[in-house]
């Protein structure tokens, strides 16, 4: 089989590792890939955006199944594009992107199907927003969600009114993310701990992939900015077998069936980002794709080959089982100096001959220069280790990222520390 990955982070180079232990795999293209993803595959210079490009390619080169890993192409309808031709694509249509695309239309989709979801309003005008905001029904702490995708940036938490007033501001006033501020959710402040649990499903039948928690803030400690992630652990600590067996009824079935009922075309992923409150657990987000650096922990957690599986839920048939290592993942996240804010790219990367054996390096913000491995982006690298236990996995992984080095690089000492 000849298989194409679409993107060029973190996230698509674990999903390209973990492709190419396939045997049904002759050939991995990843579009545009990283100097990780060359290591298993072969990168083509095309933009994750340029559907045409892609779909050209795809044609041209006889292209069996293509992975999609940004949520971006598909909400721009890369799956449909590509189905319209009959080309097999793991990663849902347009529609069904929707669910990430839109945070007013995941939480209609929410109450319609009686999954568990903080309260909300929605405004299509500033001044309806901030006329809420005066009223008995207001309560601080509050979040403000810009509709549409904002890169991760578009949630706002606000602690006091004057806060939530400045952040409808920004969104929809100021129009800091464009037209994906043109509606906002004003949303009930969830207390608890999150997680992030992915599913593969066809729109009928579904398989849950290795529970996840990532660290979202940029210091230790929970300290600091929002990141698109620092690090994760798999398992997701916290989440048991009853918990889990929760979200299955509660939520991962009642989404099936909701997709059912609205007609709603999905073949792919679903990562359901989810508050775990003391009322339970309750969905933040939906997410079309998989997580990074999630993905970092969980595809090197599944034992069995994940290609029958994309390749079958592609079809819109999912079958295989998923055999899961019992061992515990943890990753850790090397990012340039400044991120997530302003920072410096081109700096040479040396990765010294102490990195052990037993952990793996995934590359997403790097290149190569003049035949040198440089860096080019806010999260550099991760470095994935496994263990019998979390002091184990954490172990390998902390002395993988010890024996990497670019000047200024940032990562976090506690990444799954209890
Ligand atoms: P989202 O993109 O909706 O997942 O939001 C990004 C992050 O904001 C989440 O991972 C949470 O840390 C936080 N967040 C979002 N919604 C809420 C909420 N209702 N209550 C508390 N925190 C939230
Ligand atoms: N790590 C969170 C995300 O991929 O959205």
């Amino acid at each position: 089989m000849k298989v194409l990955v679409v993107g060029g982070g973190g996230r698509e180079h674990a999903l390209c590792w973990k492709i190419a232990s396939s045997e049904l795999v002759s050939h991995i293209f990843c579009a545009p890939g990283n100097p990780g993803t060359a290591e298993v595959g072969e990168n083509v210079p095309i933009e994750a955006g340029n559907l045409d490009a892609l779909l050209e390619f795809a044609l041209e080169n006889d292209i069996d199944l293509t992975v999609v890993g940004p949520e971006q192409p598909l909400v721009d309808g890369l799956a449909d594009r590509f189905r319209a031709v009959g080309l097999a694509v793991f990663g849902p249509s347009r529609t069904g992107a929707i669910l990430e695309g839109s945070k007013v239309f995941a939480k209609e989709f929410m109450f319609r199907h009686g999954i568990p979801t903080a309260a909300s309003h929605t405004f299509d005008n500033q001044e309806d927003a901030l006329t809420f905001l005066s009223s008995d029904d207001a309560e601080v702490p509050l979040v403000v969600k810009a509709d549409g995708l904002a890169a991760g940036k578009g949630v706002l938490l606000c602690e006091d009114l004057k806060s939530a007033e400045s952040a409808i501001e920004t969104v929809m006033g100021k129009r800091a993310f464009g037209e994906a501020g043109a509606r906002v959710v004003l949303e009930e402040f969830l207390v608890g701990v999150e997680a992030s649990i992915h599913i593969i499903t066809d729109g009928k039948s579904y398989v849950v992939l290795p529970t996840a928690k990532d660290h979202k803030k940029i210091f230790d400690g929970e300290k600091g900015p929002n990141t698109g992630g620092m690090g994760a652990v798999s398992p997701a600590p916290g989440v048991n077998e009853s918990l889990l067996s929760t979200i299955e009824y509660g939520i991962i079935q009642s989404f099936i069936n909701g997709l059912r009922q609205d007609e709603i075309e999905f073949r792919g992923t679903v990562f359901f980002g989810l508050m775990l409150t003391k009322n339970g657990p309750f969905v933040l987000e939906f997410n079309v794709r998989f997580g990074d650096p999630e993905s970092q922990v969980i595809f090197p957690r599944i034992e069995s080959d994940i290609v029958p599986i994309l390749a079958s839920t592609a079809a819109g048939n999912l079958s295989g089982k998923l055999v899961l290592k019992e061992e515990v993942a943890v990753t850790v996240v090397g990012a340039s100096a400044g991120y997530p804010g302003a920072y410096r790219k081109g700096l040479s990367i040396r990765i010294s001959p102490d990195f052990p054996d037993s952990a793996t390096l995934f590359h997403a913000g790097t290149k190569m220069a003049d035949g040198n491995l440089v860096t080019a982006g806010g999260r550099v690298l991760a470095v994935t280790g496994m263990g019998r236990d979390v002091e184990q996995a954490r172990s390998v992984a902390y002395h993988g990222i010890d024996a990497v080095r670019f000047d200024g690089m940032v990562y976090r000492s506690d990444i799954a520390k209890a």
